[in-house]
């Protein structure tokens, strides 16, 4: 059994990164088996549950989106905020009874949760029936796993390991259009309220040069949009021996001729002049930042440690709005400990001058072994809920207005499936990653077309095909 510990976590060791190139031979021992898996939370879990089914696929099981029937079930958790905790282990409740039915049935939770030892230390309490607990840095090591959790829990979470892993014959794609590509693992930033630098551990790029090799590859698959991946893009490189920067890798990502880039997350701590002028430049780097803010107030901003003034921020967010036809979206938390109705509406006045593209809010969830969960915090809860509110109607004015302006414009969309709300209609998404539902045929799917803009709301737009 190996736990999970937030001490651990929290150190920064200096020893190299080991780069493990994965690539064993995979015995289709479970051939008639199925497994379910349900992911929680950002992009970088999205694409770790398509790692997991890669592996599993290998191993002979085939996916199935009822839980009901399967001999798998695996959980990918996060841990960013509290209410997906509750859904995880409401989940799990559900799941216990199906044991009776299927003995051999296992219950596997994966992902940030994992690795955090307050949620370890209540599954081995609480939950005896999920058999396999396992964390964010071993993925690699699923197969063995799996094997020998029958029988028993078996929990394998660590929490200093940081090395990265290259996959090389594991098959890891849920879309045949676009595609997500991991740049790097982990953060050193500590922002005081994020448990991320605990669960995912310390900074690791991948190698320039692992990442071209995966971008090609999917170019000449035919894939047309890929989006690198990061808790904090703008940082690449810094923890490589050629210190090669995340300008430099956009330029190299751009040369291989994928139509379309685009990356997230980006941090307004090290973003650079360079990569403004690089994401002008090249056209296939689409025009869409997504900056989070968090706060307003600068006396806020310093209680996070986002090492940056609202001032900064503005100054940048102002360099960035001059890239042609860009949009700038952001994050926003409210109701982090100390924050008075003055400082909320330094946050609300922000809100108006950047008038952002569209944003996500959220209420301050304080995440055990953070420093923001120790700070003393005197506001009540409705009070947040309020400014939540408050905020919301100010993003949602803006989000609107920023889809008006796109009302008779033509725009390239990347036509990526059947609309949700129509299914006469296919939806896709504008360079600057408006969703658009746009009434074209069905074989217009995977295809980059011109749109003609025909209506503007809240949180999408309608289209229809140029003629
Ligand atoms: N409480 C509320 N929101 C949080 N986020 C990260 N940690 C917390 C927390 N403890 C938000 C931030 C971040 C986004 C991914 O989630 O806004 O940018
Ligand atoms: Fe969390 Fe801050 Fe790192 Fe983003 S940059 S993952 S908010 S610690």
């Amino acid at each position: 059994m190996k736990l999970p510990n937030m001490l651990d976590a929290a150190k920064r060791n200096k020893d190299k990164v080991e780069y493990i190139y994965e690539n064993r031979d995979y015995n289709k021992i479970y051939d008639n088996k199925k497994y379910f898996i349900r992911t929680y939370g950002c992009q970088m879990n999205v694409h770790d549950s398509e790692e997991i089914s890669g592996i599993l696929d290998n191993l002979g099981y085939t996916k199935t989106e009822e839980f009901k029937e399967s001999d798998l079930i695996i959980l990918n958790t996060c841990a960013i905020r509290e209410n997906v905790h509750d859904k995880v282990f409401g989940f799990l409740g559900r799941c216990k009874h199906l044991k009776k039915q299927n003995p051999d049935l296992l219950i596997a939770l994966c992902g940030c949760m994992a690795q955090e030892e307050v949620v370890v230390q209540e599954i081995k309490e609480k939950y005896p029936y999920i058999d396999l607990v396992f964390g964010t840095h071993n993925i690699n090591e699923l197969p063995n796993m799996l094997e020998e959790s029958f029988g028993h829990q078996k929990i394998n979470v660590y929490s200093t390991e940081g090395n990265v892993i290259e996959f090389d014959n594991v098959y890891k794609r849920d879309s045949n259009i676009t595609a997500w590509v991991n740049i790097m693992y982990g953060c050193d930033k500590f922002c005081t309220y994020c448990i991320v630098p605990y669960t995912r551990g310390k900074q690791r790029s991948r190698k320039p040069e692992d990442i071209l090799k995966e971008v090609k590859d999917l170019v000449s698959r035919g894939y047309k949009e890929i989006t690198l991946l990061g808790q904090n893009v703008n940082a690449y490189g810094k923890d490589l021996e050629d210190k090669t920067s995340f300008s430099t890798l956009l330029k190299e990502v751009s040369n291989t001729g994928i139509d379309r880039i685009r990356f997230v997350t980006s941090h307004p701590w090290d973003f650079t002049d360079e990569m403004i002028d690089v994401i002008a430049k090249h056209d296939n780097i689409m025009p869409y930042i997504h900056l989070p803010v968090q706060s307003g107030s600068n006396k806020i901003l310093k209680l996070m440690n986002r090492n940056y003034s609202k001032e900064d921020y503005l100054t940048l967010f102002n360099k960035i709005n001059k890239i042609k036809n860009v949009s700038i979206t952001t994050d926003i938390i409210v109701g982090f400990p100390g924050e008075t109705e003055e400082d909320f509406l330094e946050t609300l006045k922000l809100a108006e001058t950047c008038k952002f593209a569209g944003a996500f809010t959220f209420v301050f969830s304080p995440r055990n072994g953070t420093p923001a969960s120790k700070m003393k915090d005197e506001t009540l809860k409705s009070e947040k809920d309020d400014r939540l509110q408050r905020l919301n109607k100010v993003i949602n004015k803006y989000s609107k207005e920023s889809n008006l302006k796109m009302l008779r414009t033509i725009q390239k969309v990347l036509i990526t499936g059947i609309s949700e709300k129509d299914d006469s209609k296919v939806c896709g998404y504008t360079e600057n990653m408006k969703l658009v539902n746009v009434i074209a045929p069905k074989s217009t799917i995977g295809k980059i077309i011109e749109v003609e803009i025909t209506g503007a709301k809240s949180f999408s737009l309608d289209g229809k095909i140029k003629e």
